[in-house]
């Protein structure tokens, strides 16, 4: 198969990385020759570690550099049967590169766009054919996290859906196919995981730090909310919920926290710029930070069941309101949110564990307590919990 990927940045290289291990023919186009040759470098790189870690030999390393051109000319791509486009974050621009590609390439090759926020039906918009676009959404870094949303617009025919699906499996990815809907399933799903950390921390509940211990100790979380918004930086994360807050045309569930936008407006980036919400050194390593209530008492104990708690039913209520919305399959919200951002279970698993029931009277507690609709119950889990009902089984 003949792939074409557009923009050799952090995602289009990785894109190209994993068609070009899976045996595809790719061409990776930039309008910078710069990005191109830092994608060509960074690749001998990483297919070194791969070499002292065992995972592949020479050969294997060889083959895949021979499978990947990388090419200044739109124009190369002519002879693609799937092209994914992985530029900068503008409509405008991408409508202008969509259009020019479609005069090159067959009449059956699939266009796919690996945007995060941008509506696909307003991509497919701007091609000819818009029943041949698709999109294909990975996570960073492409080569190892295991999830690959798949999102059909509403002009996608269901032939361009299913052979995208194959591909995306074939190269060893699972795939959750997602409604074209503002952030998809993981960037619309794992809001409450930030939104909700930030509010317990402006209340004046606790310290970052608690949070995050409550989080990683009590849920099994890699990282805690802090932590991760340190990681990703406040500045794109932020961008990222203010996107999706306007696109859901202002939801309070999605409200965007002053915390994180004076931080992001302080230059307290996290890791990249040395201060977040903890301190780092030079090369990214954690310095400094509060530190964690962490006594035996009763009282500390509590106060991190409830941190835990409230995090954790804002995240299932948000995954079951996805369900309730036919964003996507109850398998593949759970799946998505395990395999694109490592979550210890899926969220309506973890429903089921606590029980629906449990799930209905926090998110009532939490209702009663603030009467916002931030903290409104999926009408799908008190049907649920009326009916008996489970996610599984
Ligand atoms: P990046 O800034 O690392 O790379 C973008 C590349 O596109 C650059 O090399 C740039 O030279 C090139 N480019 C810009 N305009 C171009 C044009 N007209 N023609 C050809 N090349 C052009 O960006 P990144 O992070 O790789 O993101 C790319 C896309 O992937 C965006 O749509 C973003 O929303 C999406 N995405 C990003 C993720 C991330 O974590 N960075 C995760 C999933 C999706």
């Amino acid at each position: 198969m003949n792939v074409g990927i557009i923009g050799g940045g952090t995602m289009g290289s990785g894109i190209a990385q994993v068609a070009a291990t899976s045996g595809c023919v790719v061409k990776l186009f930039d309008t910078n020759q710069a990005a191109l040759d830092k994608a060509e470098i960074s690749l001998e790189k990483i297919l070194n570690r791969l070499i002292e870690k065992g995972r592949i030999d020479t050969a294997d390393k060889n083959r895949i550099q021979n499978n990947i051109s990388y090419v200044d000319n739109l124009k190369d791509l002519a002879d693609s049967n799937l092209t994914i486009e992985a530029i900068i974050e503008n409509l405008d621009i991408k409508k202008k590169v969509f259009s020019e590609l479609e005069s090159y390439v067959s009449d059956d090759c699939i266009i796919a766009s690996n945007t995060s926020s941008l509506s696909i039906a307003s991509i497919a918009a701007s091609l000819n054919k818009p029943e041949r676009c698709v999109g294909i959404h990975f996570f960073n870094p492409a080569p190892l996290m295991k999830l690959v949303e798949v999102i059909p617009a509403i002009q996608t025919s269901k032939e361009v859906l299913d052979k995208s699906v194959k591909t995306i499996s074939d190269w060893k990815k699972v795939v959750a196919v997602a409604k074209d809907t503002p952030g998809f399933i993981v960037n619309r799903v794992a809001r409450p995981f930030y939104g909700e950390a930030l509010r317990i921390y402006e209340e004046g509940i606790t310290d970052f730090a608690t949070i995050d211990w409550s989080l990683k100790t009590l849920g099994g979380f890699r990282m805690g909310p802090f932590e991760l918004m340190d990681f990703i930086g406040n500045d794109v994360n932020y961008t990222v919920t203010e996107t999706v807050f306007a696109a859901f045309y202002f939801d309070p569930r999605y409200k965007p926290a002053f915390t994180q936008k004076r931080f992001s407006e302080a230059g307290y980036l996290g890791r990249k710029s040395g201060k977040g919400y903890y301190e780092y050194d030079d090369n990214g390593r954690f310095i400094q930070g509060d530190s964690v209530i962490q006594s035996e008492s009763e009282e500390s104990q509590q106060l991190a069941k409830s941190i835990f708690n409230r995090v954790l039913v804002m995240l299932i209520n948000e995954a079951a309101d996805a369900l309730f919305l036919n964003i996507a399959t109850a398998e593949d919200i759970d799946n998505a949110m395990t395999k694109g951002v490592n979550y210890p279970k899926g969220l309506l698993a973890w429903a089921d564990e606590k029980g629906i029931a449990w799930c209905v009277e926090k998110l009532d507690e939490l209702y009663n307590e603030y009467h916002e609709d931030r903290y409104r119950c999926s009408p799908l889990l008190r049907k649920m919990n009326r009916e008996n009902k489970t996610f599984f089984n």
